[in-house]
């Protein structure tokens, strides 16, 4: 027996109790008559006290030769300690000795495992095993299987069925580039990795199940950033005889349960906005509506004077940043200097101080009068003390530009708050996109879903103006799920392709399968995919994915640890058909 009780387990009420323990050396304190050593384990630290009046002389000397990260296991009596240590749960107790055996010796460990540690980034991943035993990192995981825990217990208890798909599949579009996989036994062809299962899970619906999830692997070759790696989890679902509005009350009651059962906070009802209106109130589509800062337009107020920048701009925007008022000079260019950067792209930024007297002081006062900053003012929201920035221009640019201000002011301002909940979904996606780059539209969502009813003749005459039966669920400002009503008929899913540019051949090469099921009775269906990684992540309070993933990639999609992705050999290479012009 490896140990009674776990390292976190013991308290004054095991005193004089004969105990094993189990775990690694967190630290020693050797004072030379006494020798205490933190045992830690995944539960807690106990600490071992071994001193020359009690302990055994080969037992003590033995524990002088403890190391940072030693595996022990050791047998004692639990006593009272004489120092108490009320931040830890066996701070009241500590064990003295009687037998020590060291299972594994140590390496002296990288980084200190320690909730705060030296270790950076790179170290950390490199020896992510270790990085695992300390606190926050392990918490996480902890976390996130809990959290999986209650996702898999709701939907099973609403009648959902976990069905796993294959990982080597055919390419299903989702707007990444795919990871292939060649075949060994069939010459020259590959398989494609999953970017979702979304091709699968509608088939399982013409197979009847009816309700079915999968909390699944994705992977998408694609530029990582915090929110993103390159294999991801989903919560994929689907359901048959559905419309939208059974989906998004499906999943907003998923969503409430997780945020009462894992947060303990009661949710109202979530807010639905049209992403039109996203757009216009927010100038994005996943809008962080935990504080104001709403966009106020004033491209028809700020166009009846001189002023030749708003002018000749399609539109001119503006937030209202509370209290800033008072910022000084420096203050304001170094914000301007901000929007100007090469990442945010805007060419300058107008201003308007609202002074607390009620007057206004703005960087336009050459053309514009007092009424017409008051009058700014008001469609901003601003209040005396607020300090209004408008941007202004290409009407997508000028909302991405302001969007990503209104964010960064909230982030300053401490807006942002993590302990906060302010879910939402956001709906009538445009079904199409255009990619200005080849002029060709491509799907926003997917080819599979269903522009909403009577619009499919639109397609015909103007494209950018469809809507389809897509939504996304927003946390925090986070899309944390989205998706769609199916097409679920052969006819308009060969329209669907036909205007996304592929020929009929092409259609039925990749996607035949699927409109071959279609023509078998296939169900009206739907469903949605939540992000796990950044619902646990946004649930945890944070905005980092890697941080609750156990074996994440860094930012050039790299395993560290294992250091992959790698070179194969020739022999592999030849058995796969497979010859490269680049080789170490
Ligand atoms: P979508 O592409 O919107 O929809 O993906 C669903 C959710 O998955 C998360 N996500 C990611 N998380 C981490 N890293 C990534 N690289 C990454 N990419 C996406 C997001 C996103 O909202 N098949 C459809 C779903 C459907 O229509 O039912 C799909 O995959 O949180």
């Amino acid at each position: 027996m490896y140990r009674s009780h776990t390292c976190g387990e013991l308290n004054a009420s095991h005193i004089n109790k004969e105990v094993v323990l189990s775990g690694w050396v967190q630290k020693t304190r050797d004072k030379g008559f006494v020798i205490w050593v933190d045992l830690r384990d995944r539960y807690g630290i106990t600490q071992l006290v071994f001193d020359e009046e009690r302990t055994d002389s080969a037992i003590l000397e033995k524990a002088r030769t403890l190391g940072r990260e030693f595996v022990l296991q050791v047998e004692g009596k639990v006593i009272e300690r004489s120092s108490k240590n009320p931040n830890l749960s066996t701070g009241d107790i500590e064990i003295l000795v009687t037998k020590l055996q060291v299972l594994n010796e140590s390496l002296v460990p990288p980084f200190t495992i320690e909730d705060k540690t030296d270790g950076g980034e790179d170290l950390r991943m490199k020896f992510r095993y270790l990085d695992i035993r300390r606190n926050p990192v392990k918490q996480n995981l902890i976390f996130r299987s809990k959290v999986t825990m209650e996702v898999r217990n709701y939907l099973t208890n609403q009648g959902f069925i976990e069905v796993e798909t294959p990982y080597l599949i055919k390419s299903t579009p989702e707007g990444a580039r795919d990871f292939v996989v060649p075949s060994r036994m069939n010459e020259g062809q590959f398989y494609a990795l999953p970017q979702s299962p979304q091709t699968f899970k509608q088939l399982l619906m013409v197979g009847g199940l009816d309700k079915y999830f999968q909390i699944v692997k994705c992977f998408r070759d694609e530029d990582l950033r915090a929110d993103r790696q390159p294999e991801f989890t989903q919560i994929d679902c689907e359901m048959a005889f559905v419309e939208q509005d059974d989906i998004l009350k499906a999943f907003e009651g998923l969503t409430r349960h997780l945020l009462l059962e894992i947060k303990g906070v009661q949710t109202a009802e979530f807010p639905r906005l049209t992403y039109d209106e996203a757009m216009k109130r927010f100038g994005n589509d996943k809008p962080d509506i935990r504080f104001g800062m709403e966009f106020g337009e004033l491209t028809e107020v700020a166009k009846h004077r001189d002023f030749n920048v708003f002018n000749s701009s399609e539109l001119v925007a503006g937030i209202s940043i509370p209290g800033a008022a008072q910022y000084t000079r420096k203050e304001i260019d170094q914000l301007i200097d901000w929007v100007r950067r090469p990442q945010i792209g805007a060419k300058g930024m107008v201003y308007v101080k609202c002074n607390e007297d009620g007057s206004y002081k703005s960087s336009v006062d050459k053309f514009y009068n007092q009424e017409d900053l008051s009058q700014w003012a008001k469609i901003t929201g601003a209040q005396p003390g607020d300090l209004i920035c408008i941007l202004s221009g290409d009407t997508a640019e000028t909302r991405t530009q302001l969007s990503a201000l209104r964010m960064e002011m909230a982030e300053r301002l401490g807006l942002r708050n993590p302990k906060e909940f302010a879910p939402l979904w956001i709906v009538d996606f445009p079904l199409l996109e255009l990619d200005e780059e080849t002029g060709n539209y491509h799907a926003m969502h997917h080819p599979f879903t269903s522009p909403k009813p009577g619009q499919l003749e639109l397609l015909e005459t103007d494209p950018a103006a469809v809507r389809a039966n897509a939504y996304d669920l927003v946390l925090n400002g986070n899309e944390i799920g989205g998706g769609s009503i199916r097409i679920h008929d052969k006819e308009t899913q060969a329209t669907m392709f036909r205007h996304l540019g592929f020929t009929p051949e092409e259609a039925k090469a990749q996607f035949g399968f699927l409109m071959d099921a279609f023509q078998y009775g296939a169900p009206p269906h739907g469903g949605i995919a939540f992000g796990l990684d950044r619902l646990v992540a946004i649930l945890g309070g944070q905005e980092t994915i890697r941080d609750f993933i156990a074996f994440p990639k860094n930012n050039s999609g790299r395993d560290v640890m294992i250091d992959a992705p790698a070179f194969i050999d020739d022999a592999q290479l030849k058995e796969l058909n497979l010859k490269l012009d680049i080789q170490s």
